[in-house]
């Protein structure tokens, strides 16, 4: 058996899975802490508790870890986490974002990382720590993602900072490395924090450097790269070559995995690598699930009815239109906006039309990423539908509407998780 794991925004999932029948057998789920500054402390607790609910892993031999994207984790020459992870929905290095442009010209970004920094960006946080806290910046001795520190910490290796290992996927989501060239760019690192670093060993799909700790695990049990959650997600979908993703859940997303690099200057659409080897094109919302759960809170009623009401009004929503801001947006990159409800008459000011607004809403800031995407010269063939906010039966109908593109939606399932046990799986060969 193998295990897959899923350290999200707001919980860790875990996965046991039979790569023989391909199916399934033990799962465990622990929430921790969110918001966007986070002691990593808590993921790793929620890991241990994933891992006991889900039943251990004495009859597990590989196993592998996907992560939200981008959070940074800084570390000190004894591998000590030096202040709390900030993390991809974190908007307060978005002055950052904006001196790295200036500095290294928005060309030169893109070539180089495929994208242009936003306040997500691992890069700009770490400027913003050496803007801010230059006493802490002097003392990072390395610098990983979430997922990075999970697999190190699960290993022998911890708390060695050479024993730091990532993949592929996740190091293109920070803003310092090359997804071409498959090398971090020194030049970003000096820029943000001052000096040189270690960074983590980007690791091939199925390459492993590390076995789990003798502590936790009396045979041994091999790690694997592990990944970003939305190249995790891909791998679980296996989606193939026009096929692409849409995830509702903390963040919304839209993704598909392709043969050549993509790099856009107008800085929507980010050129992430994936986790098996290729690319990952992909335009990320920072307003997804939050959004229907807000205005289902504000309406007094539980998210089914919601949905109800909201299939009760047209496409359109009688002209209510709600611009789901709440936290900011990160695609259009305006971190500093509000939500709002505009186009209320008396007439059309219902109930109905404002869950409906709320559906659309954020949904069509994932068409419009679709569209950029498009306009980097892929094209969308399909959508498959994933994470929490699609199990609504009317954000499915909602969304057949807003996309041109066919859209299916899969088996409800830990698809980040699965792209997980599934790496793991391909270190033992199946
Ligand atoms: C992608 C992004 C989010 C996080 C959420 O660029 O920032 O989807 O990975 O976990």
């Amino acid at each position: 058996l193998v295990a897959g794991v899923d350290s999200s925004t707001q919980s860790c999932k875990v996965l046991i899975w039979d790569p023989n029948s391909r199916q399934i057998v033990r799962e465990g789920r622990a929430k921790h802490p969110s918001g966007t500054e986070v002691d990593p402390q808590h993921w790793w607790d929620a890991l241990l508790e994933a891992i006991e609910s889900a039943g251990g892993l004495s009859d597990v031999s590989a196993i592998s870890i996907a992560g939200q994207q981008h959070g940074m984790v800084l570390l000190d020459q004894d591998g000590n986490v030096l202040r709390p992870a900030l993390l991809w929905n974190d908007t307060r290095s978005s002055g950052e974002a904006g001196e790295l442009i200036e500095h290294f010209g928005a060309d030169w970004l893109a070539k180089q990382t495929g994208s242009l920094p936003v306040a997500s960006f691992t890069a700009t946080k770490l400027r913003w720590v050496l803007n801010n806290e230059p006493e802490i910046a002097k003392q990072v001795a390395a610098v990983c993602l979430p997922h990075d520190y999970l697999s190190w910490r699960l290993s022998e290796n911890y708390p060695n900072l050479s024993g730091l290992f990532t993949d592929r996927s996740d190091a293109s989501g920070t803003g310092y490395f090359n997804p071409s060239t498959n090398e971090y760019l020194s030049e970003v690192i000096a820029f943000c924090l001052g000096h040189q670093v270690l960074l983590p060993r980007v690791l091939g799909p199925r390459e492993s450097t590390a076995k789990v700790r003798s502590d936790l695990a009396s045979h041994e049990i091999r790690i694997g790269a592990g990944m970003g959650d939305n190249a995790g997600a891909a791998k679980g979908l296996e989606l193939s070559p026009g096929m692409f993703a849409v995830s509702l859940g903390t963040s919304g997303t839209v993704f598909g995995a392709t043969a050549s690099a993509t790099s856009d200057a107008s800085g929507c659409v980010a050129g992430f690598a994936d986790a098996q080897g290729y690319f990952l094109p992909l335009v990320c919302t920072i307003n997804a699930a939050r959004v229907i759960e807000w205005g289902a809170q504000l309406l007094g009623v539980g998210l089914t009815e919601f949905g109800e009401l909201a299939l009760k009004a047209d496409l359109g929503a009688g002209g209510v239109r709600v611009t789901p801001y709440l936290e900011g947006e990160r695609t259009p990159n305006l971190p500093d906006a509000t939500a709002s409800v505009t186009g209320i008459t008396l007439a059309n000011g219902t109930r109905e039309n404002f869950a409906r607004a709320c559906i659309e809403g954020m949904l069509r800031g994932l068409a419009f990423g679709g569209e950029v995407i498009e306009k980097q010269g892929l094209e969308i063939k399909s959508i498959s539908l994933i994470g929490g906010a699609a199990a609504n039966p009317a954000v499915q109908q909602i969304a057949k509407e807003v996309f041109s593109a066919e859209v299916f939606v899969p088996e409800p399932a830990e698809y980040v998780a699965l792209g997980a046990a599934k790496q793991a799986a391909e270190l033992l060969g199946k």
